[in-house]
């Protein structure tokens, strides 16, 4: 399956992907306020973009914010989590790949660079759609301590990429920068 496949779930895959969506909404009441920061007052500019204010999220939470109808994941990551990326070898990794828009395509996927970058090594966003089928993983679970896809049973690290299941890519890191230092802008 390639990650094209995810737009065009058969009726089986929606009922899976449905499944999902209530999962990560159920984790989401307890660890993850869902906060839907579009700006109604800029609609043309809110379908593009999106600005977030973390400055209330402290190491080990997140945040879900919506970004042109999708769920985009922004974690400000503990020492430990960032620590057990790094010293993942990257002969480890099924995508090699750091599939951050804000860096070149072909960069490799080491945390820093899946990360916000230098000096922000902590924030990681990225889009919250299983690169399989499209469901939404859930936080700070599965075999690597990242995120988890219950639908068909795909392991994320916490640097966002895949290490294991059937999901064929890492998850995107979005087009997004820091405006100031707890407002960040995506897309
Ligand atoms: S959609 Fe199949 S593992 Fe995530």
């Amino acid at each position: 399956m390639s990650a094209t496949d995810s737009t065009e779930p058969n009726r089986r895959d929606f009922l899976y992907v449905a499944t999902g969506v209530a999962g990560a909404v159920g984790a989401a009441g307890v660890a993850w306020p869902f906060i839907d920061q579009m700006r109604p007052d800029a609609s043309t500019r809110a379908l593009a973009s999106v600005q977030v204010d973390v400055s209330g999220v402290e190491p080990g939470m997140s945040l879900t914010v919506k970004w042109r109808g999708k769920p985009v994941f922004v974690r400000n990551r503990t020492e430990a989590e960032i620590e057990a990326a790094r010293q993942t070898p990257l002969d480890d990794l099924k995508d090699p790949v750091a599939r951050n828009a804000n860096i070149a395509g072909d960069a490799p996927a080491t945390d820093i660079a899946r990360s916000a970058g230098e000096g922000r090594e902590n924030w990681l966003i990225m889009v919250g759609v299983c690169t399989h089928l499209g469901c939404v993983p859930l936080g700070q679970a599965g075999d690597f301590g990242g995120w988890f896809c219950p639908c068909h049973g795909s392991h994320y690290d916490t640097a966002g990429r895949i290490r294991k299941g059937p999901a064929p890519e890492n998850l995107p890191v979005p087009t997004l920068a820091f405006i100031s230092d707890t407002m960040i802008e995506i897309g």
